[in-house]
């Protein structure tokens, strides 16, 4: 079979393989724990399902704008000025199929093939297949210091003429820490200074802990204007619990926008009509379910951290937001997928190797799930490593008994 070099480059979703995995082994019963996901649990707001359910009775479903209907345009402008304290027009807003089509097509307006684009590591898995579909080259950068937060010399030494474009994801997937402004502003500061885009995925921006508020890129922008190459991405998908609905959108110049209107009218056209007022709802309605999914992260966060730090040979940094925790298990086995599968396989927990974040020996923990997932994981994972816990375990009436180490 003949498949085309672009489509040979690109490999499965990690993530999204996980999920299947661990919906196989439910359906045989198996008592699987899912903390490799990266949905919350809770119900979207009651607004948005009331909108869906209003559109759906009257049976007017047809194709929207490409760039997405008009209401949604709207509310995307108000969250970006009470969220961003910026003022945009709809020619600056662009709805897309989840966050995720938003960063593809602004990735496909705005890459000829050879050219670079830089983000740190840990990154989120689609970054690098996202680049590579564009024929692009994925310049990941990693601290030196082994930490999650590189520091700007090291993003500005993999600045090349070939450079297009940088991405920054903070609070980030899949480490949960935040970027200090400082850093943010650095970022912001050099992207305008060597004319390159800075990509924006704000996608968690709303979930963060401790008090802490993500940065706000444009207040440290110099230029504002049509010339700014200054793109914020956002969505419904996490902060109100719709991942399902696909809907994410992009602010930036007119002209970018028209681009990747253009395209995304070729690729797929507007989002679902159903999913737009949805999302129209979402952001228009009740808000108290963001602050009420962002406490029970919270929570969740200090149970898991609180659980970690009795597990002997790993190291766990606290994250700041999201609902993903990195931690390094190198000192039980340097290779992230060996371990994920021996997880699964030996004690029913499914977790995410790190090697798909750029980072090996580290696994992405989800706090997604229950407070009991959460405890009774951790509790799985440390018999399943600890050489000197006992040599069996219930899960239910099942009893496992040790036939390693
Ligand atoms: C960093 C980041 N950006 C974008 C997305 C995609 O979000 P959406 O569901 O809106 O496509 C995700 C989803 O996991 C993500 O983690």
């Amino acid at each position: 079979m003949s498949i085309s070099l672009v489509g040979k480059s690109i490999g499965e979703s990690a993530t999204l393989k996980l999920n299947e995995t661990a919906a196989i082994l439910r359906a045989k019963g198996e008592p699987v724990i899912h903390l490799g996901g990266g949905e919350p649990k809770t119900k979207p707001p009651i607004d948005a399902l009331v909108a869906a359910a209003g559109l759906l009775n009257s049976g007017e479903i047809r194709y929207t704008p490409a760039a997405g209907i008009p209401a949604l345009k709207q509310a995307i402008i108000r969250y970006t000025d009470e969220f961003y304290d910026r003022t945009v027009e709809t020619g600056n807003v662009i709805a897309s199929g989840g966050a995720k089509q938003a960063v593809m097509v602004c990735l496909q307006a705005i890459l000829n093939p050879q050219d670079e684009v830089i983000f740190p590591v840990p990154y989120w898995v689609s970054y690098p297949e996202m680049v590579k579909l564009c024929g692009a080259v994925p310049v990941p950068v990693r601290a030196a210091d082994g930490s999650f937060h590189p520091r700007i010399q090291e993003i500005e030494r993999n600045v090349t003429s070939y450079t297009k474009a940088v991405i920054i994801n903070s609070p980030n997937n899949p480490s949960g820490v935040m970027y200090a402004d400082e850093f943010i502003k650095d970022v912001v500061e050099l992207c305008e200074d060597r004319g390159v885009y800075l990509i924006m995925d704000d996608i968690y921006h709303r979930l963060v802990f401790d008090g802490k508020k993500a940065a706000n890129c444009y207040r440290y922008a110099r230029d504002l204007s049509e010339n700014s190459k200054l793109v914020v991405i956002n969505g419904v998908s996490k902060q109100y619990a719709m991942t399902g609905f696909r809907i994410g959108w992009a602010i930036a110049n007119r002209k970018l926008i028209k681009v990747m209107t253009n395209i995304q009218g070729h690729q797929t056209s507007g989002p679902s009509a159903l999913c737009q007022h949805a999302a129209v709802a979402a952001l228009n309605g009740i808000q108290s379910s963001v602050e009420s999914l962002r406490l029970t992260l919270e929570n969740n966060r200090n149970v898991m951290m609180a659980r970690l730090e009795s597990f002997d040979g790993i190291k766990a940094t606290k994250p700041d937001g999201t609902f993903y925790c990195f931690v390094d298990f190198s000192h039980y086995n340097k290779d992230s997928t060996k371990l994920a599968q021996f997880l699964v396989e030996k004690v029913r927990v499914v977790t995410v190797p790190g090697v798909e974040f750029g980072m090996d020996g580290h696994l992405r923990l989800s706090t997604c799930g229950s407070i009991k997932d959460i405890t009774e994981g951790i509790e799985r994972m440390k018999w399943a490593l600890d050489p000197n816990a006992p040599n069996e375990l219930y899960i239910g009436d099942h009893k496992l008994v040790r036939d390693w180490m």
